[in-house]
């Protein structure tokens, strides 16, 4: 069981802390550390290049040596990086655009409690569902057909998600996809960390009616560093 999952945001559009360079993209390092200690760390996509995500890691004092990387989505600015950098490192990338693939949800190679959840459209987007004791906390990397048509009817289907991190594709007006994290919220959802494809003003919205985890930033974007705990 996940007993608590630390999260450095190490590329994203907009900056949470001084420092740190902002770039249209997203990755995050998740830390998961199960019951008994055991430690596993996720890069969930990379941003387009290594030198912005190699240095905001060491602005931000991360020890970048993932066990695996997962990318969401084919498409550069999400999966860039993996052009020139971590040649060995195992990784777990989404089918190619167009080809609809059709994929059941599944274990992520060698993980307990951790899921591919398969996004639907013919991109192939995929993100990561992680099964903790206050339900599933859903990682999301761009949601590139806005997070409702992307992953509305999986994310439904999954029954409680408590936390919701990543990229939602939701702009300042968008009521309709707002009215799904609403709609996520009334059936349970805490934590939500909108980043990336969200703009500045949805995310204070979200982060003002739909969260109500302490992550301690004025804004979420590229710098935030937390610890969710269950
Ligand atoms: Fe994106």
């Amino acid at each position: 069981m996940i007993a608590r999952v630390h999260i450095d945001v190490l590329v994203d559009d907009i900056p949470a802390v001084e420092g740190v360079l902002p770039l249209h993209g997203l990755s995050i390092l998740l830390s998961l550390e199960y019951e008994g200690g055991v430690t596993k760390k996720i890069l969930f996509d990379t941003g387009p290049y290594s030198s912005v995500l190699l240095k905001n890691s060491e602005t931000l004092g991360v020890e970048l040596e993932p066990d695996i990387i997962f990318g969401s989505l084919h498409h550069f600015h999400h999966i860039g990086a993996l052009r020139n950098s971590f040649p060995t490192t195992p990784r777990v990338l989404p089918p190619p655009p167009v080809a609809r693939a059709g994929r059941p949800m599944s274990q992520l190679q060698g993980l307990s409690d951790v899921y591919v959840l398969v996004g639907d459209s013919y991109w192939n987007e995929q993100g990561l569902a992680l099964k903790t004791p206050k339900g599933w906390l859903v990682v999301v990397g761009c949601s590139v057909h806005g997070l409702k048509r992307t992953f509305g009817a999986r994310l439904l289907g999954l029954g409680r998600v408590w936390g919701l991190i990543g990229g939602l594709n939701i702009s300042t007006r968008d009521v309709f996809n707002l009215a799904f994290v609403r709609r996520l919220a009334q059936r349970g959802l805490k934590l939500a960390l909108p980043l990336h494809s969200t703009s500045m003003e949805a995310r204070k919205t979200i982060l003002e009616r739909f969260n109500s985890y302490d992550f301690g930033y004025e804004v979420s974007g590229c710098g935030v560093q937390a610890d969710i705990e269950f």
